[in-house]
């Protein structure tokens, strides 16, 4: 196979868009397409401070490296989850990621925070996946918002978005679905999030991660086993094998013609929540938020 744009021999073959590049020219059709996905939906400006959460993993440090490249103020964010075995090294790789790139690096480590995983994993009967989300979501935004940025980016890829677009169209979740897209507005107490990857698979950002030779953290998480977005990824993957193209035309439906229908959960999800007794932080609980009900629980183990 020939390369769509300078006809050498190509490297990446993507079925979705019927073609073929050389290694060159894929980096180029990359940026087009993280380029397309900030410029087309408005993540972020020039101006704009950028809060990067990095995983260790191909996605997010080649979110990080087009955004550098790109010209973009990108500061890095870095969960440590204090998981042994696996949390340490894929800090380490972000650390030496963010050297290299001379990339400002936040590290929240939550051990020293009193939220280690492995200790949250103890306080419960169902799979720590969960929570372990929710508490990463908690401190990208407490530190988007602590620190005056304008913008908190993941590295989510279509892969992602479509996987939980489908999950939740499945259950027919209205509140999930009123929201879910590549950007979230900033409101109170919520810093503003962006996907810039949404247009890209997560086969075109692991050949990217490859020909960018990005050293990056691919290990699966040590207490993550059978979760049900496999099942939906595979699902996915038949579908596109078979129709290619028809991932991105799903999720581009949904933006364009499927998410306004559901654009009044939105509010009465804001209206339910108040203020965190101890953080701050904007919950649904009527009290203290479910991460510092984790921290307290596990700081009254320890006395
Ligand atoms: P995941 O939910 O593991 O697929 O990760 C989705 C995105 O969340 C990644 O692309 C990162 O941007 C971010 N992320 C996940 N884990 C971490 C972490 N430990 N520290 C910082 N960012 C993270
Ligand atoms: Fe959080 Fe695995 S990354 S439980
Ligand atoms: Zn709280």
């Amino acid at each position: 196979m020939k390369c769509k744009m300078c006809g050498e021999t190509a490297a990446v073959s993507l079925r979705s868009c019927h073609a073929g590049f050389c290694e060159k020219c894929y980096q180029i059709y990359f940026r087009r397409q993280v380029k397309r996905g900030i410029e087309s939906r408005n993540l972020f400006s020039r101006d704009d401070r950028i809060l990067a959460a990095l995983s260790g993993g191909k996605d997010s440090l080649a979110l990080a490296l087009e955004l550098v490249e790109l010209g973009y103020n990108v500061t890095g964010l870095f969960i440590d989850l204090a998981i042994p075995g696996s949390s340490a090294k894929a800090r380490g790789i972000t650390e030496e990621f963010c050297r290299a790139h001379g990339l400002p690096l936040i590290v929240a480590d939550l051990g020293r925070e009193g939220l280690p995983i492995p200790e949250v994993k103890k306080l419960l009967r169902r799979p720590v996946c969960s929570m372990c989300g929710k508490i990463k979501r908690y401190y990208f935004n407490k530190i988007a918002v602590d620190g005056g940025f304008d913008c908190l980016a993941t590295g989510h890829n279509l892969d992602d978005e479509v996987s939980r677009l489908f999950s939740n169209t499945l259950r027919w979740d209205k509140a999930y679905l009123s929201d879910q897209g590549p950007v979230l507005e900033a409101c109170p107490g919520f810093a503003r999030k962006a996907k810039p990857l949404w247009r890209l698979t997560e086969f075109e950002t692991a050949n990217y991660a490859f020909i960018r030779n990005i050293p990056c953290h691919s290990d699966p998480c040590p207490y993550s086993g059978g979760a049900s977005f496999g099942v939906l990824k595979n699902v996915l993957q038949k579908l596109e094998s078979g129709m290619p193209g028809k991932k991105l035309d799903f999720y581009l439906g949904f933006l364009d013609r499927g998410r306004e229908a559901f654009a009044k959960e939105q509010e009465s999800k804001a209206d339910a929540l108040a203020p965190c007794w101890e953080c701050g932080a904007p919950t649904s609980s009527g009290d203290i938020c479910g991460v510092c009900r984790a921290k307290r629980t596990l700081a009254e183990r320890r006395a």
